[in-house]
Formats: structure tokens, sequence, C-alpha cells
């Protein structure tokens, strides 16, 4: 079996070895400029053009992360009719609700303005917050933000989640459901602190600006482990230093890296990590893929078939 392999980046040297050894019956071959040959699968991470346009018999596509939006910016040269397939979990989920868990804990324990405190020794406690005050919303209830629910309903707090259709999953006990346009005011103003996980696509870029953060309520903390390009920056930022929104962690941004001068570095109200709430397992995922081209060989269905048409 060929196998055709892409990342932006030196990270095939990682890659490499571990695909290797999960599928040794194939031969996995480093895409370089003008390698147009034919392959069975391919198992990309943000590919240029290039990579994929002159594939015509590729059985699959096997992508290197969760969030599909840089493969459907691809259009044309995404090949048509063939399954693109994403990581589903893979040691994600897990990742997700416990950078969300220590965010919320941070605002809700205090522990931003004890860390602030302990730079100037100054010994000062402050009354403990009610969890029924500290609903946490969930844009997104997918495989990651169903485990980021999970994690956070065990920890005593209020859940409510925000999905475009109804879901019927039996185990999110517990969890508010709200479902689509019309009950996002309802769903915004009943939370505390938002937590984008939604994927990336035409309907939900800028979907967190001034007018949707405005109805959170005053005081309210966000969460952005989703994608850059869902907030307008420069409306968080007003809503910030107006007392609004009383803080941020955000993990992803319409550029990265984030470029030094960027406003964001400079407000101590927007705590900053560099794209790592969920980073993909390399032994996983290449078990998971491993595992689902046996299935596909097989004529078997597999989980993480993106659906093309709502994009993801
Ligand atoms: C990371 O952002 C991913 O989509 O896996």
């Amino acid at each position: 079996m060929n196998i055709l392999f892409y990342t932006p980046d030196d990270k095939h040297d990682i890659w490499l070895p571990v695909l290797r050894a999960a599928l040794p019956q194939s031969t996995i071959r480093l895409w370089h400029e003008g390698d147009n040959s034919p392959a069975d699968y391919a198992i990309v991470w943000k590919p240029p053009a290039a990579v994929l346009r002159e594939q015509h018999d590729l059985k699959a596509i096997f992508v290197l992360g969760a969030g599909v939006d840089a493969m459907l910016q691809l259009g044309e040269a995404l090949p048509a009719n063939v399954p693109l397939i994403r990581i589903d979990d893979g040691g994600m989920a897990l990742q997700m609700a416990q950078y969300v868990s220590h965010a919320v804990l941070t605002y809700f324990r205090w522990f931003d303005v004890y860390a602030k405190q302990a730079q100037t020794g100054e010994w000062q406690q402050h009354a403990p917050l009610s969890s029924a005050d500290f609903g946490v919303g969930i844009m997104g209830l997918g495989v990651l933000g169903s485990r980021v629910a999970k994690a956070l309903r065990a920890l005593g707090f209020p859940v409510n989640a925000w999905t475009r259709s109804a879901r019927s999953d039996a185990d999110l006990d517990g969890v508010q459901s709200y479902v689509g346009e019309a009950d996002f005011s309802r769903f915004l103003q009943a939370s505390r602190v938002l937590v984008c996980v939604l994927p990336l696509t035409t309907q939900t870029e800028n979907i967190l600006n001034r007018h949707t953060l405005a109805q959170l309520p005053r005081g309210s903390y966000l969460i952005n482990i989703a994608r850059g390009a869902h907030v307008v920056e420069e409306d968080l930022q007003e809503l910030i230093a107006e007392g609004h929104i009383a803080g941020a962690t955000l993990d992803v941004f319409r550029q990265e890296p984030l470029p030094p001068t960027h406003a964001f570095w400079r407000e101590p109200r927007i705590t900053i990590t560099p794209h790592i709430s969920a980073l993909t397992l390399h032994d996983e995922a290449a078990v998971q893929i491993a595992q689902k081209i046996a299935a596909l060989e097989n004529g078997l269905a597999v989980a993480g078939v993106v659906d093309l048409a709502r994009g993801y």
C-alpha cells in the first residue's frame, strides 16, 4: 500500500517513524515538490494544494488533527468524493477537558487574583463564589466538547451547551441544551464562562463579536480552544477594557504564532497559550489511522469522516 505523507514543518521526523511502525506493510513517503505519483491514502496536516491536486486514486485522506478548516480551504484541490477523516479524540478530548477545567477553576477559585497578590506579598482572602452563579457555556458538543462538558459537570459547575441541532446523548445528563440561532441569546445570558470548541466554518467565523459577547453577563470570561477566527479580536479587547469581560484564556489566534507586537500580550486579563490545549498524540494517532485503514480495506465504516457540506 502506498501512503503519501505531508506536514508543513519538520514534524515528519517524529511522524514518519511512528506511522511506519503502525503500518509496517505500507510504503509511506514524504511528499516533495513535483511528487504526483499515485497513492492509496494520504496522511496530511495543512497541505498546500499541490500535495493533493493530482491525486486521483486516493481511498481516503487522513488529517493529523481535529480541525479540518485548513483542508476545506483547499477548495477544488481537495479530491472530490474521497473521504476526509480527522483524528477523533486520540487523546485530545481529555487534554481539552484538563485545559478548560484549569482555566475555569483559575477564575472560580480566584487563583489568578492570588497569583497576582503573591507577587507583592499580599495576604488577602476572597469569599468563595457560588458555583450556581458560574454557569459554563460550551459552544460545540462533538467528541471534544462533550468531554469538556463532562469534566465540568464532575467539578460541580452548571453546564450549558449550544449546538447547531438537537442531540440526544444519554451520557450528557445534567447538561442544559440550547439549540440553534433561536436559543443563542438565552445561552449566552446563562453563561458566566463561555468556552468555544466549535469547528471553524463560514457560519462560525467571527461568531464571538461585540454583539454576541456583550450578551454574556457582566464579569464573564471567555475560553477559546477552537480557532482564532471565531473571535473578532478588537471587539474582545474593547469588552475587556470596558470591564464587561473580566478575562480571557486564549489558545488560538488569527495569526499564529501570535506576533510579539500583538496587543493581547500586553493585556494582563488575557492568558495566552501557544495552541497547546490538545496536541495530537503521535502514537495514538498513528494507531488510530492504521486501524481505520484496516477497516476501510475491509469495507467497514470508520468514525471521524468529515461531512464536507457541513464543514466538520
Ligand atoms: C488542532 O488545532 C487540531 O485541529 O487538531
